[in-house]
């Protein structure tokens, strides 16, 4: 199956995916909200197709239908976020329903949204983990597809937390979503 990909930023998620790629799936194209974002560099220097576009000045519904364009146009079958920072409208998530993934640093439902791991530290918990899901409506909160659980260390701040989980990410998303994709 054909992925476009959808990214904010660093793209170490998108990388692995790109990496991980095999006859499950095939990333056609790299899309960000934000034209700075050093993952797509990355990407044109990879060969895959990229698409850029900043929603400030012509609002979330243009940008948007910018974006189903540019997927469509690549010929996106599935739409993986990966460190993808904003919300996609509901009418975005109905054009795509239920084929649209992401993942997400914590154990779901535990720690929807953000700062997952300083919450999962300050709640004192001794595990935390990644999740991938399918995106509906509801911010984080569609069909668990995968998980998997590391432990939160005496000593951990956020940012060690945080490097543990990531690394489990990077193994976690090219397998669920070579799943996904078969089924
Ligand atoms: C990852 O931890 C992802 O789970 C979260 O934001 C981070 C993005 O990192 N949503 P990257 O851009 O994939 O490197």
């Amino acid at each position: 199956k054909s992925v476009g990909i959808l990214i904010s930023g660093r793209g170490s998620n998108m990388m692995a995916l790109v990496e991980a790629a095999s006859d499950a799936y095939e990333v056609v194209v790299v899309a960000s909200d934000n034209p700075a974002a050093p993952g797509l560099a990355w990407a044109r220097e990879h060969g895959i197709p990229t698409f850029a576009l900043s929603p400030k000045g012509i609002g979330k519904a243009a940008y948007e239908a910018a974006v189903t364009g540019a997927l469509r146009e690549a010929g996106a079958e599935i739409v993986a976020l990966a460190g993808y920072m904003r919300l996609l409208s509901d009418e975005f998530v109905a054009t795509w329903r239920g084929r649209v993934v992401n993942i997400h640093p914590s154990l779901l439902p535990k720690y929807k949204g953000l700062d997952t791991h300083q919450r999962a530290i300050d709640a004192g918990d001794l595990e935390a983990g990644c999740s991938v899901h399918i995106v509906t409506e509801e911010l984080d909160a569609g069909e668990l597809l995968g998980q998997t659980t590391v432990p939160i260390e005496p000593g951990d701040d956020a940012e060690t937390l945080a490097a543990r989980v990531l690394a489990e990410e990077h193994r976690l998303y090219p397998r669920v979503l070579a799943d996904f994709a078969a089924r």
